[in-house]
């Protein structure tokens, strides 16, 4: 049985993700904003975290630490898209302060207090977009703070590879556009098929620091 750590399981790609490591067999550590989540399973413990306040983030981590399971594998699934879709390329401060608060530094500040409480041979798994892809700009470049935050978790991604080099595996994640409050009702996949995805990732092998789409390497 492996310990998962997962942010925002209450919903989404989350949520099925958390569903799929606990069909496996595996305890998961879940993250929601209050605290309190739709659905229970006996191997499920589930935490209060805001990514987008600091002193939360050092509670969640301190909680977590007491909670005395060592780490397996941590995905950093929780995240937010504040802008409007819709041909929105100005790149508005306040949507930028407060999507970087949460899907990058956030993110960073919560990774960082848990790493000390992962096991060697662990996995850090960072679900990032395609929509933060520097190749894949030759399409209307709409939501531009979402993308500035998720270009730069692949960032993280090679820092902490190279900083964690044979100790501890770190992989980003395009998780393909997905049927869920973020993505929208005419996304082309379903939350189960996204998460079946990044359990395969997080179970395999891979290289460390690279960034992955259906099992393939995909550009950063
Ligand atoms: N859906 C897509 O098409 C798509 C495509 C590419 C990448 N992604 C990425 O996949 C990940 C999951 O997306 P999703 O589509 O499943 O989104 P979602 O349905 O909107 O769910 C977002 C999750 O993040 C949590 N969350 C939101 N704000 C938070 C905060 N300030 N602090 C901590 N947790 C917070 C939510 O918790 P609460 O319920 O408590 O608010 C929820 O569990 C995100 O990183 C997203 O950028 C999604």
């Amino acid at each position: 049985m492996k310990i998962i750590l997962i942010t925002g399981v209450s919903r989404g790609i989350g949520k099925a993700l958390a569903q799929r490591f606990l069909e496996n067999g595996d305890f998961v550590i879940g993250t929601s904003t209050s605290g309190n989540i739709a659905w229970k399973n006996k191997n499920l413990k589930v935490f209060q975290l805001d990514l987008s306040k600091p002193n939360n983030i050092e509670n969640c981590a301190n909680e977590i630490k007491k909670f005395n399971r060592k780490i397996d594998i941590i995905v950093n699934n929780a995240g937010i898209a504040v802008e409007d879709e819709v041909n929105e390329l100005t790149i508005n401060i306040k949507y930028l302060r407060e999507t970087l608060e949460v899907n990058l530094i956030g993110t960073i500040n919560f990774t960082e207090r848990i790493i000390p409480l992962m096991n060697l041979g662990g996995h850090i798994i960072n679900i990032s977009s395609r929509a933060g892809s520097l190749e894949h700009v030759d399409y209307t470049l709409n939501y531009p703070s979402y993308r500035i935050s998720k270009t730069a978790i692949n960032m993280v991604t090679r820092i902490l590879a190279v900083r964690l080099k044979e100790k501890i595996k770190v992989s980003s994640i395009h998780p393909g556009w997905v049927k869920t409050d973020m993505g929208g009702d005419d996304a082309s996949m379903e939350p189960k098929e996204a998460a079946e995805d990044i359990f395969k990732l997080a179970n395999s092998d891979v290289e460390s620091g690279q960034f992955w789409f259906k099992g393939e390497k995909f550009p950063w």
